[in-house]
């Protein structure tokens, strides 16, 4: 039980810490601060494969082996993840080109209603206490 205490609140971490970075660096590019938005930009890549890592751990180690509906959810849940991450980076390449960024908001939106949808309303695991 311990073990699973731990990979939720490392997995929270993770994509918490994640969303805030991603804001610094959307901010900093608005700022054209252009040095400080590529080092912040590097460090939220660490953190993708953080989150990714941390939610393959949680996926691997609990859902792998279930069935039906649980797996279904899990599997989307998981796919949803990447996803954001993938929306995230997205919305940071046309910004940086000056480009529209509202094909990036939209998957972002849809993504993250997916994710907290199944992560707190769906899925068992949630924030143990
Ligand atoms: C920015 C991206 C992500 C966000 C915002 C996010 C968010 C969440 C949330 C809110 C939960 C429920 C609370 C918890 O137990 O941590 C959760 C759980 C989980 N996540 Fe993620 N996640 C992300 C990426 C991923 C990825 C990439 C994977 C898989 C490779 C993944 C797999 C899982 C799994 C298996 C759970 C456990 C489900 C449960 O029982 O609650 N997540 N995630």
């Amino acid at each position: 039980m311990d073990a699973l205490y731990y990979n939720t609140h490392l997995h929270i971490t993770t994509w918490v810490v994640g969303i805030i970075l991603f804001l610094v660096v959307l901010a900093l590019l608005k700022q054209s601060n252009e040095k400080a938005a590529k080092i912040t930009h590097m460090i939220l890549r660490l953190f993708y494969i953080l989150i990714i890592v941390s939610g393959a751990i949680l996926f691997f180690s609990n859902y792998i082996d279930t069935s039906g509906g649980t797996f279904a959810e899990s599997i989307v849940k998981s796919l949803a993840g990447i996803w954001l991450v993938a929306a995230m980076e997205m919305i940071l390449a046309r910004v940086k080109k000056g480009q529209s960024s509202f094909a990036g908001w939209l998957q972002f939106a849809l993504a993250l209603i997916l994710v907290l949808a199944l992560g707190f309303g769906r899925l068992p695991l949630g924030i143990l206490p």
